[in-house]
């Protein structure tokens, strides 16, 4: 059997499927996700901050509208079928609760992923839709969490191309940065759903689940990690995780994962971001005038920031570009 060629870096599919910091490690590189994208995340917080009530708000609506997702709100299941005796709404209290928590989700995604208690928390959010994790358990079947997702995505989407007054790189920075870590995101909601490398399940680590299913909501390894602004800092490094294993299926530390995660964090790292910047402008050409005639565009955002405030699409203008 041939050694792996020169440049080509080894991935052990052990490891892959039993260490949270090697995953991590290897969807940031196959992703790029870098340097960059951890600036673009901490600069673009406070315009996401802005559009996060008017998202989660709309995720609710989303999720109340079709009976296979309202009735999670009940069973707590969403493989039973069985109607509740009473619907949810939107505005009784346990989902306004409900709320608060994406709200506060939706903080922590868009803050400093520099540190492996991030993914940490996303890892668990995936957990905790799978009956595991909690005291009370819930299961969310697959299909609703990446449709929830994908519908996440696309609404910060629209908000942040639609800003007035972001430029165009910063625009970009920040769309490529929270898909990215979106799709870490969904990876790590997909990996409880799948049986992909079931067969190293001995190698999980069964007491950290038990641990975590006792902890109250937002709090990970007995720590808050959402709500009261603790999702913007006091996170921990990877080197410094008590409850993580402290080496891997393959015998390396957790130390070793961070060096090297430190070391190709950034795939463009020669080229400083500033050049990055107007390199990737460069790549953005305006579209070619369109003739008179054609209709005006139906890309009208459903969000739209005007003055500092979120406004919604029945609140606007038939064309807010012009
Ligand atoms: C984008 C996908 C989703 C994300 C990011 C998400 C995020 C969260 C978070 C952050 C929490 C509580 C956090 C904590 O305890 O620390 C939670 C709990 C919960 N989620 Fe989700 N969720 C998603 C999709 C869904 C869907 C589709 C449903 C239902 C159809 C759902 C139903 C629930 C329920 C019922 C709880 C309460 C759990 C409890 O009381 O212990 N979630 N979710």
């Amino acid at each position: 059997m041939a050694d792996v060629p020169k440049g080509m870096e080894h991935v052990d599919r052990k490891e892959l499927y039993t260490s949270l910091p090697v995953r991590i490690r290897y969807l940031q590189q196959f992703l790029e996700f870098g340097a960059d994208d951890v600036v673009a995340l901490i600069d673009g917080q406070k315009y996401i901050k802005a559009i996060i009530p008017a998202i989660v708000n709309m995720v609710y609506k989303k999720l109340l509208k079709h009976d296979i997702t309202a009735r999670v709100f009940s069973t707590r299941d969403s493989r039973n079928e069985e109607n509740p005796d009473r619907w949810i709404k939107e505005d009784d209290a346990q989902i306004r609760h409900r709320k608060m928590f994406l709200r506060w989700y939706l903080t922590k995604l868009n803050s400093d992923p520099s540190k492996m208690e991030y993914w940490q928390y996303l890892d668990k959010v995936g957990l905790m839709h799978v009956g595991q994790g909690r005291r009370n358990p819930l299961h969310v079947d697959y299909i609703f969490l990446g449709a929830c997702l994908g519908y996440i995505q696309d609404a910060m989407t629209e908000a942040i191309l639609s800003h007035p007054r972001l430029d165009l790189t910063q625009k970009i920075a920040i769309v490529r940065a929270i898909g990215k870590v979106i799709w870490i995101q969904n990876d790590l909601m997909a990996k409880w759903h799948v049986d992909d490398g079931k067969e190293f399940a001995d190698a999980v680590d069964d007491e950290e689940i038990q641990a975590e299913a006792r902890e109250p909501e937002g709090y990970m390894h007995g720590r808050r990690v959402l709500g009261s602004g603790s999702e913007d800092s006091g996170l921990v490094d990877a080197s410094s995780m008590t409850s993580e294993k402290s080496t891997t299926s393959l015998g390396r530390s957790i130390e070793q994962i961070s060096l090297s995660n430190e070391q190709s964090k950034c795939p463009f790292s020669g080229m400083g971001g500033g050049d990055l910047d107007k390199q990737r402008a460069a790549t953005w050409r305006p579209r070619r005038q369109e003739p008179e005639a054609k209709p005006p565009p139906t890309g009208i955002p459903r969000l739209y920031v005007v003055d500092g405030k979120t406004v919604c699409k029945e609140k606007l203008e038939p064309n807010p570009f012009e």
